[in-house]
């Protein structure tokens, strides 16, 4: 039924299951979604389990639900699997669960959003137990590491994802990760003249949301999607022109998104 990929299946069942956290890293943690994944796949009426993620780390949500449409599944539930869930997190994910869906042109099943873990009646019992196990064999102090010092970053540009408030909520951190998988696949730190990325406080123009700011010419980008920031990537990290459909300049005056932004009016309406 299941496996390292993270993926377990029963075909003859209508339900999927998305279970997400925000990042990872490394393999480990990727095996323990798989591992999680494989629990709740042996639950009742559960046809299909993926894991996915919130930042970084693959699949993004976004792919993992794309994937889950062609099993023509009756209903997809997404089961955040995040401790403490910030509001935050719960508003950028219903916001981008609605642009997704305008976004595509096949269609969804209804798609639900699982109570906070953090709320859950067993959560006592489940403290208690960690509890009543016993201190955990001590922590091994690492040996006193050795100082090799750091090289300095060649590349020439950096792009900043603001995180403030706004911007999160517009969908932020959906954003990160895709500009970090999209960073690795395209192996951008190494690429043309090298781009760096960094979460950032408020870059300014909030009403913008969600802000992209591109160094070292300081290119503010709003209102950005995944899409933008694929043709951001192509035209302004890979090729040296700003993407001026989504650039905004600063002109001395307040600015809001352009009509026709998928974030001015992501449900189309
Ligand atoms: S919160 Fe992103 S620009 Fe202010």
């Amino acid at each position: 039924m299941q496996s390292a990929t993270g993926i377990s299946e029963n075909r003859r069942r209508s339900r999927a299951i998305v279970v997400l956290a925000k990042a990872a890293f490394a393999a480990a943690p990727h095996q323990e979604m798989a591992r999680i994944a494989d629990i709740v796949a042996a639950f009742a009426g559960v046809g299909r389990v993926v894991s996915a993620f919130s930042e970084q780390g693959r699949p993004s949500l976004r792919d993992a639900l794309h994937d889950l449409l062609d099993g023509q599944y009756d209903a997809i539930t997404i089961l955040p699997l995040v401790l403490p869930m910030e509001p935050s997190f719960h508003i950028w994910l219903t916001k981008s669960l609605k642009r997704w869906q305008h976004e595509s042109n096949r269609p969804w099943p209804p798609v639900a959003i699982a109570r906070d873990v953090a709320r859950s009646a067993l959560m006592p019992a489940v403290l208690s137990e960690l509890l009543a196990e016993g201190p955990d064999a001590p922590v091994p102090v690492p040996p006193e590491a050795v100082t090799e010092g750091s090289l300095v970053p060649a590349q020439k540009r950096r792009v900043l994802v603001c995180e403030g408030g706004p911007c999160n909520s517009a969908g932020a951190d959906v954003l990160w990760g895709h500009l970090r998988n999209e960073q690795e696949r395209l192996k951008l730190r190494v690429t043309g003249e090298g781009t760096m990325s960094a979460k950032s406080t408020c870059l300014g123009p909030c009403n913008l949301a969600p802000v992209v700011q591109v160094w070292p010419e300081g290119t503010y980008y709003g209102g950005v999607n995944e899409a933008a920031l694929d043709h951001i990537i192509s035209e302004h990290l890979l090729e040296g022109r700003v993407a001026s459909e989504h650039a905004y300049e600063p002109n001395g005056r307040k600015q809001r998104l352009r009509a026709g932004c998928p974030q001015s009016n992501p449900m189309g309406e």
